[in-house]
């Protein structure tokens, strides 16, 4: 019989592939997947965060199923339905903006940024945006049109598109840590021009710009800057939001409150569900204006809300900090031993591994980053890298991973590093892996 692997190479475009070995998935059950062989491997990535729930999770199999078997209809376009209605209050309660909210539901982070730059530029009449250089905030042409993500380098930007350095400590812009070179530079912009940017698109954690953690208070300042010149704040925590920083919210750990919300991924557990949350005389700017038809629809809703439930119910945020401190940890000894790796950072379970070639110049070490994630894999880990430079494994697990798979995981990346650093790992295992 051909391998998964063999037909889906035959049978799916190459558009939609990011792929780092040959991973041929036929189930999942907790943090682990198996393969058609029976190999089974430990989830660091989680689906890219989207599995916040692991696999299989007993909570999310029977809200799912519950919806599929009495449908109440298939989006909220044109009717109103239960479990859509339930999610909205849900998030709403749970965001503490002080103002007259709302909430939009897409399929993607993707949909969620794009529908959100377009009513924010709608609603204000402002034409500009601001984003970071690295920034990830889709793959549709609107959420591209203001990512700074060098993935995208091709991509039309959107007319006054402002991009600025992000706050790296480990990279600071300036030679200044405290990333407050960049605020400067903000402010001098809005001074510049004062009426011209509608919003500023941030993310509390840049993740696949290399899992970078801003300095403490930088958001909180920047936010304020924004505030003076009337420019919304929208968070992007498609990525490290519900729970997955150690916080509901990854805003939270800096101590400010953005005007809009949006999230993804790990809201759907697996499914297809985004959202963005935010104030009405945005997100309610005009009818039909940014819609799709099974937005809304009943049965990713479902799947949210059970995640959402869940979360709560077993402590998942709280657990998610107890969990990344293990992991990051475990990676401190791995760095202790291992010059590859120049940087270990991350908040709860949003964790980044920086890998260099050595340590006085921080060049960044991108094919043994990559060779690296294919050894795990062989050896039953996946994990992925992301970066600007190609050199940072990304860790986001579902929440529910065990004590015992993050040792057994860790365990696996040490015998991955060593058989890269001692040259056991060829480079013809990259010809049919680009990764980005
Ligand atoms: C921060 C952030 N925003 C938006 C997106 C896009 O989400 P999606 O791939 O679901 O469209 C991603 C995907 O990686 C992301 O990390």
């Amino acid at each position: 019989m051909t391998p998964l692997y063999d037909r889906d190479q035959a049978a799916i475009a190459n558009l939609q592939k990011l792929r780092f070995f040959p991973l041929a998935v036929t189930g999942g059950r907790g943090a682990k997947l198996t393969e058609e062989n029976g190999h089974e491997l430990i989830d660091l990535s989680g689906a890219w965060g989207a599995a916040s729930l692991g696999y299989g999770h007993p909570a999310l199999v029977e809200a799912i199923s519950r919806a599929a078997a009495n449908p109440a209809g298939a989006s909220v376009l044109s009717a109103a339905n239960g479990p859509a209605t339930a999610l909205a209050e849900k998030l709403l309660a749970a965001f503490p903006g002080a103002g007259d909210n709302k909430v939009w539901f897409g399929h993607s982070g993707s949909d969620a940024n794009e529908a959100v730059f377009r009513a924010v530029t709608k609603a204000t009449g402002r034409s500009g945006v601001i984003a970071f250089v690295g920034a990830y905030h889709g793959c549709t042409m609107g959420s591209m049109a203001f990512s700074g993500h060098s993935v995208q380098a091709g991509a039309a930007k959107a007319d006054g598109l402002l991009l600025l350095p992000y706050p790296d400590p480990y990279r600071p812009y300036r030679e200044d840590p405290t990333g407050g070179a960049i605020l400067t530079e903000l402010r001098q912009h809005l001074e510049l021009a004062p009426e011209q940017f509608a919003a500023a698109f941030i993310e509390p954690i840049q993740s696949d710009g290399g899992l970078i953690v801003p300095p403490a208070g930088f958001f909180r300042a920047f936010a304020e800057i924004c505030r003076e010149y009337g420019v919304l704040v929208v968070c992007d925590e498609v990525k490290v939001g519900l729970g997955r920083s150690g916080r509901l919210h990854c805003f939270e750990h800096d101590d400010f409150v953005p005007d809009i919300l949006t999230i993804g991924k790990g809201l759907g557990g697996g499914l297809p569900l985004s959202a963005a949350i935010g104030p009405a005389k945005v997100l309610d700017c005009a009818n039909a204006f940014a819609m799709q038809t099974l937005h809304g629809n009943p049965i990713s809703a479902a799947a949210g809300l059970a995640v959402l439930e869940t979360i709560e119910r077993e402590g998942l945020a709280q657990e998610a900090e107890r969990k990344g401190q293990r992991l990051r940890q475990g990676l401190q000894r791995l760095a202790e031993r291992h010059p590859l790796i120049g940087d270990v950072r991350g908040r709860g379970l949003a964790c980044g591994l920086e890998l260099i070639t050595d340590r006085q110049s921080r060049t960044p070490a991108s094919r043994e980053t990559a060779k690296l994630v294919y050894r795990a894999y062989e050896l039953g880990l996946v994990v992925y890298y992301v970066g600007m430079n190609s050199n940072v494994l990304e860790m986001t697990p579902p929440l529910t991973i065990t004590d015992q798979d993050i040792d057994a995981a860790l365990e696996i990346l040490e015998q991955a590093f060593d058989d890269v650093t001692a040259g056991r790992v060829s480079d013809t295992v990259l010809a049919d892996f680009a990764g980005w």
